[in-house]
């Protein structure tokens, strides 16, 4: 069986106004049906693993909006930590508490953020990064790029033959010559965020490269299931170090030969900006996309318009005219406009309005 664990965490402010601190991006119906995102990475895994098999790491303000979405997962399997400390604490806290019952079995982490189109392609995958776990590897999943993402990881394969195939290189978040380099060359793909191994492999390498950070979960993790777990939390967690598990393992492996990939082409988007978005999802015959969620009760109208995306979430009444290539948001507090290949820029007004506080 195996263990699925979904790190649940960041605000998404690339998704502002919607995506909100106290909101995420993950609790919110982003996929064209009624499904939360976070829904959907359960969903989607369903006949590879099972709700007492699968564990969600989150933030103590989201615990209860989590449990809520996901009804059938057994209350313990929400892993709730007192703050952010990225990724690699997130990933590591699950795999240290699995490693306590079973320190042989294989887990895979899929990101309560991503958005996937072909769930059966999906499927095939992770059950070809399972294989290569079994085989000792850190897997992950490649996908082809299709452009100069500075917000990814990429990974040079040494083979271009074969589900599983050897990572000789992980570069996290190039910089955007570099970027563009990677995609050139035709050798790299883009790291999908999912990883799959056996916790003691990965143990092994965080024990390796990241020791005290090691220690401390396997210390959170041996107090897990007895009483003395809160204050182990509370008297540990906060001085793990913060970063991710890209930076904090996955590069270090590959330079050991220890990381595999499975390229997988399955509809992956890992919902960003609403541009991205609006590429993944069904339009209309114009292109123009709308989000609504299951409740909307406001309506969009649409005049000779193209390439729209719309997520209407006031109640009120959208109507444009003549609009090209536009991101419509429109909630309750907060309203924004902009072109489609500048969505990106929210995160500087949402950075902006946390300056002026
Ligand atoms: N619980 C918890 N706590 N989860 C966290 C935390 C945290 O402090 N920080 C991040 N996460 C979760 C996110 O919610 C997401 O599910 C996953 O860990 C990855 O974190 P991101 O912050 O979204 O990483 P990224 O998108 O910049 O980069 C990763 O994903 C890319 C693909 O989307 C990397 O793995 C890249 O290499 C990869 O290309
Ligand atoms: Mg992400």
């Amino acid at each position: 069986m195996l263990y699925a664990v979904i790190p649940a965490g960041g605000a998404g402010t690339r998704l502002w106004p919607l995506s909100r601190a106290s909101h995420p991006k993950f609790l919110h119906a982003l996929t064209g049906t009624s499904a939360s995102l976070i829904q959907a990475t359960v969903g989607r895994l369903g006949g590879l693993t099972s709700p007492d098999t699968t564990m969600v790491v989150t933030g103590a303000s989201h615990a209860a909006d989590v449990a809520r979405q996901l009804p059938d997962l057994p209350a313990e399997n929400v892993l709730v930590e007192p703050l952010p400390r990225d990724s690699c604490a997130a990933i590591g806290l699950a795999a240290a508490v699995i490693a306590e019952r079973e320190p042989e079995a294989v887990m895979g982490a899929f990101p309560a953020d991503h958005l996937i189109t072909d769930v059966q392609a999906f499927q095939a995958c992770v059950l070809a990064g399972v294989s290569g776990a079994l085989a000792g590897k850190l897997m992950t999943i490649g996908i082809t790029p299709t452009r100069p993402e500075t917000g990814y990881g990429y990974l040079r394969c040494t083979s271009d033959e074969g589900q599983v195939r050897e990572v000789a290189e992980f570069v996290e978040k190039p910089d955007k010559e570099r970027a563009a380099a990677y995609l050139q060359s035709g050798e790299y793909l883009w790291n999908a965020g999912m990883f799959i191994w056996r916790v003691d492999a990965f143990l092994a390498e965080l024990a390796r490269q990241q020791p005290e950070l090691h220690d401390g979960l396997r210390r959170i993790a041996a107090a897990w299931h007895g009483p003395r777990r809160d204050d182990r939390m509370a008297e540990i967690w906060p001085d793990l170090k913060k970063i991710s598990i890209d930076y904090a393992v996955m590069e270090g492996a590959a330079a050991q030969g220890l990381v595999g990939t499975v390229p997988g082409e399955f509809g992956w988007n890992d919902v960003g900006d609403f541009h991205t978005l609006g590429d993944i999802l069904p339009g209309d015959e114009q292109g123009n996309v709308v989000l609504a969620a299951d409740d909307a009760k406001g309506e969009v109208v649409l005049r000779d318009s193209e390439g729209v995306i719309v997520v209407p979430r006031s109640g009120r009444l959208i109507a444009a005219v003549g609009l090209r290539d536009a991101v419509i948001v429109d909630t309750e507090d907060a309203l924004l406009v902009c072109p489609r290949d500048r969505a990106q820029e929210v995160k500087a007004i949402v950075d902006g309005l946390k300056e002026r506080g």
